[in-house]
């Protein structure tokens, strides 16, 4: 049985809808990243798998159970995009009371809190207060709570982004470790984040999944021929104009112009490479730069991310 069952859920907020209709499932351990720009619908969708917010339509199964049905505090890890804490609080005591919500005895909270504030990067800090704590710190923190009670589920919303290079290079090592024997599901804006540490990605766009699948699946599928032509400007604008004029070519699926370069995306390298370098000789069109190369995972994100 799959661990994560997602049907066909939405969030509207009045007449907004965040999230629209997504579906998908995630089998037993791996990481799984939940990419999308700003506004996306990643922390509605991550805040209705935890429970916190009730869907519009749509169901939400962990193991088979609803979520309302199962002790969410015991199977799941969910770090908030903006944790708040209790500022009063000293690190150590905010994660023992996190420990305490899962049902561990007080014995077990804090040696668990111990070895997760130690896992984290702070035990030097856990005595002092959270009000003094860096915005990484607080990071930091609101993945011990997260992680302090070894769920099986784990939904990190951001888990990376107000941490510096080192932090997140820690964090990711983390992540590494942790995705041996449990569920993630994270969220980020930025592909190589996902790409690092998940090997399945769901792409959201304006709260519909327009892209999901294996990292290698997507990234083979995305890597197609590309052409990058740049030509001098010249005073009658001849060789823009003919520039302009390859997006009618039967072999280009993809057109692009970027100041004096075209980027084509093409059905068949060796057909495009003789036609246009043919034509661009018998004109003397003025190139600049021909350049025989691939698209990328990463240009299809900028493509998604830009429309
Ligand atoms: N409580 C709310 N009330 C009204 N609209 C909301 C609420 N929460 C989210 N939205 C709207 O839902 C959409 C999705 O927001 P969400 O926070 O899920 O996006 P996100 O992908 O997490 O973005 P970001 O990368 O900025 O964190 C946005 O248009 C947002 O304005
Ligand atoms: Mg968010």
């Amino acid at each position: 049985m799959s661990r994560l069952s997602v049907t066909q859920l939405s969030k509207k907020f009045g007449t907004r809808t965040a999230v629209k209709e997504i579906s998908f499932e995630l089998e037993e351990g791996g990481c799984t990243a939940l990419l999308g720009p700003n506004g996306a619908g990643k922390t509605t969708t991550l805040r209705m798998l935890a429970g916190l917010l009730s869907p519009t339509s749509g169901s939400v199964l962990i193991n088979g159970k609803e979520t309302s049905e199962i002790s969410w505090r015991n199977q799941i890890g969910y770090l908030p995009q903006h944790p708040s804490f209790y500022g009063w609080m000293t690190g150590k005591e905010y994660v023992v009371y996190a420990a305490g919500l899962s049902g561990m005895t007080g014995k077990q909270a804090v040696a668990e809190a111990e070895l997760i504030l130690e896992r984290v990067g702070l035990s030097e800090a856990s005595r002092r207060r959270i009000s003094g704590y860096s915005g990484g710190m607080k990071q930091r923190l609101g993945l011990a709570q997260a992680l302090v009670h070894h769920p099986r589920l784990l939904l990190l919303d951001e888990p990376v982004s107000a941490l510096d290079p080192l932090g997140r290079r820690e964090v990711m090592d983390l992540l590494q470790q942790l995705r041996q024997g449990t569920t993630i599901l994270l969220s980020t804006h930025v592909l190589h984040d996902a790409e690092e540490v998940c090997d399945r990605i769901i792409m959201l766009r304006s709260g519909e999944i327009v892209e999901h699948g294996s990292l290698a699946e997507l990234s083979a599928k995305y890597r197609q021929p590309l052409l990058t032509i740049q030509v001098e400007s010249d005073p009658k604008g001849q060789a823009a104009a003919w520039l302009h004029s390859l997006q009618d070519r039967s072999f280009v699926r993809d057109f692009e112009l970027r100041g004096d370069t075209a980027l084509l995306t093409v059905s068949d390298m060796g057909i495009a490479r003789e036609v246009i370098l043919k034509e661009a000789g018998s004109r003397t069109m003025p190139l600049l730069r021909f350049e025989a190369g691939a698209t990328s995972l990463e240009d299809m994100f900028m493509k998604v991310v830009g429309s």
